[in-house]
C-alpha cells in the first residue's frame, strides 16, 4: 500500500452516497494525505459539515460568499493548495456544472480555479446515469482529462438496481493513490474481452455462467487510466461502459470471436477475460421448445476459442489469457500459457467468495519465464496492478 502526502482536497455534492464521504476522507488521511472538505448546500442536507471536520480535521467550507472563511483561506488559495482535487459523490448536478464550466458556489468554482487533477465518483440513479444528457457530460469532462472510478451497477439507494451507486470508498481511495506510473500504456491499442456468454436454446431461454464481467471492466478502465486506446468487447453485463473506452456489446461466443477478429488487426495487447461458453447448443430450436414428459437431451457443440485463435495469428498482438481453475492453479495456468503460446496468463482459483460475481480476486500472473502474485484485493486494484504488469512486460519483449 502506497502513503503519500499530498494534499486532496475532497469536494462532497449533494445525494445519499454522501455518507460514504468521511470514510473516503479517513482512508486518504490514513495514507498520508492532508485533506480539506468542501460540501456544496445540497451536500449539508444529507450529512453535517462537522462531520467531516472532525474526520478531516480541518474546517469544512461550504460557501463561496462566506467571509470569515476567506479569510482564513480564500477559494482561489484553496485551488492553488491542493495536489488532488476529487468530487466524491459527484451528483448528475454537479457533472452538468463541470462539463459547463459552471461556478455558481464554492465548490464549482473551486473545480473551475484550480490546475490540479480531477477525479470524479459519480453516483445516482440508474436512469438519471444512463440519461443521454449525462452520457454526453461524461464523455465531455472524460475527453477533457476528468478521471472517473465508477459508478459501479447494484441496487441503490432508491430501491432499483443498474448502474450508478457510488465505488467504494476503498477503490476510491486505491485508484488515488495506487495510481500507476502515468501513461504505461501510451500509444497502444488494447483489445479486451469481458462479461460471459449467452448461447441460445430456443427464443426465450439459453445457457451461460456466472461471469459478472467486472474484471474485464475493471481491466479496461485501468487500461485506458493507463493511456492506452481501450476497444472493450462485451458479453450481456449490467455495467455500465467505463468512460473514454469503446464498447461493442455481444451476446453469443460466436459474435464475441467474430468483434475480436474484426478489430484484432488494429490492436497491440488482447486481454482475454471473458468467460466464453465453450459449448453452445448445436441446433437452437427457432420455436419456444414446449415440454414433453420424457427427459430431454440438448447436443452440445464446441465454440471456436477466441484466445487461441488470437494467439495462433500469424503477427499476434501481445496476448494475454486468464485461466479459471478449481485445483492445481499453477500447474493448470502454466499448461495454458504454453499450449495456447500466450506471452501471460492471469490464473484464478475460484470459489470461496472470490472469481466470478464477487468484488475481490487474487491472481496469479505467469509469463515465459517468471511469475508474480498479485495478492487478495478488490477487482480494481487487482486491474491496476495487472495492467501495470502487462505494460512492463509488454515494453520487455516488444519493446
Ligand atoms: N477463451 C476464449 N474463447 C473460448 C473459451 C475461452 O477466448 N471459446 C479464453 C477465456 O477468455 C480465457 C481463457 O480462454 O482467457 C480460458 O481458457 P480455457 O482453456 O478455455 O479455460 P477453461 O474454459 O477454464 O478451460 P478448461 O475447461 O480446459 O479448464
Amino acid at each position: 500500500m502506497s502513503t503519500s502526502n499530498k494534499r486532496l482536497l475532497v469536494v462532497v455534492t449533494g445525494g445519499i452516497a454522501a455518507y460514504k464521504a468521511p470514510e473516503i476522507v479517513r482512508r486518504a488521511r490514513s495514507r498520508g494525505a492532508e485533506v480539506r472538505v468542501v460540501m456544496t448546500p445540497a451536500a449539508c442536507e444529507f450529512i453535517t459539515p462537522l462531520t467531516l471536520q472532525a474526520v478531516s480535521g480541518n474546517p469544512v467550507h461550504t460557501e463561496l460568499f462566506d467571509a470569515a472563511a476567506e479569510a482564513a483561506m480564500g477559494h482561489i488559495e484553496l485551488a492553488r493548495w491542493a495536489d488532488e482535487v476529487l468530487v466524491a459523490p459527484a451528483s448528475a448536478d454537479f457533472l452538468a456544472r463541470l462539463a459547463h464550466g459552471l461556478a455558481g458556489d464554492l465548490a464549482s468554482t473551486l473545480c473551475l480555479a484550480t490546475a490540479a487533477p480531477l477525479t470524479v465518483a459519480p453516483a445516482m440513479n440508474r436512469l438519471m446515469w444512463d440519461n443521454a444528457a449525462t452520457r454526453a457530460n461524461v464523455a465531455l469532462l472524460a475527453a477533457r482529462g476528468v478521471r472517473m472510478i465508477g459508478p459501479e451497477a447494484g441496487e441503490q439507494a432508491c430501491g432499483e438496481v443498474g448502474p450508478g451507486r457510488m465505488s467504494e470508498p476503498e477503490a476510491i481511495v486505491g485508484a488515488l493513490f495506487d495510481a500507476l506510473p502515468a501513461g504505461g500504456l501510451v500509444g497502444l491499442r488494447v483489445l479486451i474481452t469481458a462479461g460471459p456468454t449467452q448461447e441460445p436454446i430456443d427464443p426465450v431461454r439459453f445457457i451461460t455462467n456466472r461471469s459478472s464481467g467486472k474484471m474485464g471492466y475493471a481491466v479496461a478502465t485501468a487500461a485506458a487510466a493507463a493511456g492506452a486506446r481501450v476497444t472493450l468487447v462485451s458479453g450481456p453485463t449490467a455495467l455500465a461502459a467505463p468512460a473514454g473506452v469503446d464498447v461493442r456489446r455481444v451476446t453469443t461466443a460466436a459474435e464475441m470471436y467474430e468483434a475480436v477478429m474484426a478489430e484484432v488487426a488494429a490492436h497491440d495487447i488482447f486481454i482475454a477475460s471473458a468467460a466464453v461458453a465453450d459449448y453452445r447448443p448445436e441446433a437452437p430450436a427457432t420455436q419456444k421448445m414446449k415440454k414433453a414428459g420424457a427427459a430431454l437431451t440438448l447436443t452440445l457443440a464446441p465454440t471456436q476459442d477466441i484466445l487461441r485463435a488470437v494467439a495462433a495469428r500469424e503477427v499476434p498482438p501481445f496476448t494475454v489469457g486468464f485461466a479459471a481453475e478449481t485445483e492445481h492453479v499453477l500447474e493448470n495456468a502454466r499448461s495454458k500459457l504454453t499450449g495456447k503460446s500466450l506471452d501471460m496468463i492471469a490464473a484464478n482459483e475460484v470459489g470461496a467468495g472470490m472469481g466470478f460475481d464477487s468484488d475481490e480476486n487474487e491472481l496469479h500472473v505467469i509469463w515465459q519465464d517468471g511469475d508474480t502474485l498479485l495478492g487478495r484485493a478488490s477487482k480494481n486494484s487487482i486491474a491496476r496492478r495487472l495492467v501495470e504488469l502487462i505494460a512492463a512486460r509488454y515494453r520487455a519483449v516488444r519493446g
